[in-house]
């Protein structure tokens, strides 16, 4: 399984901590925030990487993290996506380079307490649809959300005012190559963007997709307010934990 890790974007909820960076290279305690997502991965025992950068300082990602020697990795794939079309639309870039394996796809300012192991090596058997992961929130009318009836995901709304449920959709995503072709019939949302949720809605109506519940704590850190929680989160206890 190959691993995408999207960090493009302009991160324009945290200005002007991001006029001249990009968002993903912000410190999160004791290293910049795209080391997460990275070692998340890595955990996972996925070692085929591609960054998706964007914007004017998407060059410092090369100067950071060069061919993934601070990792371990003799090589590390990059693109670069232009303006802010939407998590779907970065993805889409990742088409020509994943050459038909399944993906598992992580949004650059998630971090995890401990790992994807189990979630990546279950979708290894199922092999056909997507698996999504999921976390109990106070605050799930900031995220993707899912109702479920038993184990089974009967929809997902992106940032519901009036959410049917408290478990937030998390940013990684395990797709069949099917998910380009998908992609391909999105429009863009009232936001302007190519939303991810309707990526996942395509895999529920089409009966393929699975969820697991995440184990230990999950953040994002694209606000002010969850950028100084990863931060304590990380300080407190560390993060991508392998047990
Ligand atoms: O964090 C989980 C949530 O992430 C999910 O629950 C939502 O369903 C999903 O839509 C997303 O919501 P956000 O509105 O918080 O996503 P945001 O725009 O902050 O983008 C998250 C990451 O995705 C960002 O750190 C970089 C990447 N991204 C985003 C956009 C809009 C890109 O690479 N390119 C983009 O154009």
């Amino acid at each position: 399984m190959k691993g995408v890790i999207l960090a493009g974007g302009l991160g324009t909820r945290l200005y002007p901590l991001t006029k001249i960076t990009n968002k993903h290279l912000l410190p999160i305690f004791d290293r910049p925030m795209i080391y997460y997502p990275i070692e998340a991965l890595i955990h996972a025992g996925i070692r085929d990487i591609m960054i998706v950068t964007g914007g004017k300082k998407s060059g410092d990602f090369l100067s950071l993290l060069g061919n993934g020697s601070d990792f371990g990795l003799k090589h590390l794939n990059y693109t670069y996506q232009k303006g802010e079309g939407g998590i779907a639309e970065a993805l889409g870039l990742c088409e020509h380079w994943a050459a038909g394996e399944p993906i598992c796809v992580i949004l650059g300012d998630n971090i995890i307490e401990k790992n994807i192991t189990r979630a990546v090596r279950n979708f290894g058997e199922q092999r056909v649809g997507a698996k999504i992961m999921l976390k109990e929130v106070p605050d799930p009318q900031r995220f993707g959300v899912a109702q479920l009836k038993g184990e089974r995901v009967l929809s997902i709304e992106e940032k519901p005012k009036s959410p049917k449920s408290s478990l937030a959709v998390i940013g990684i995503y395990l797709y069949d190559a099917r998910v380009f072709e998908i992609i391909k019939t999105l429009e863009p949302s009232d936001r302007g963007e190519l939303e991810i949720t309707d990526v996942n809605n395509w895999y529920i109506r089409d009966g393929s997709m699975t969820c697991e519940v995440l184990d230990g704590w999950w953040t994002d850190a694209g606000t002010f307010e969850s950028l100084l929680r990863a931060a304590n989160l990380v300080a407190e206890g560390g993060a991508n934990r392998k047990e």
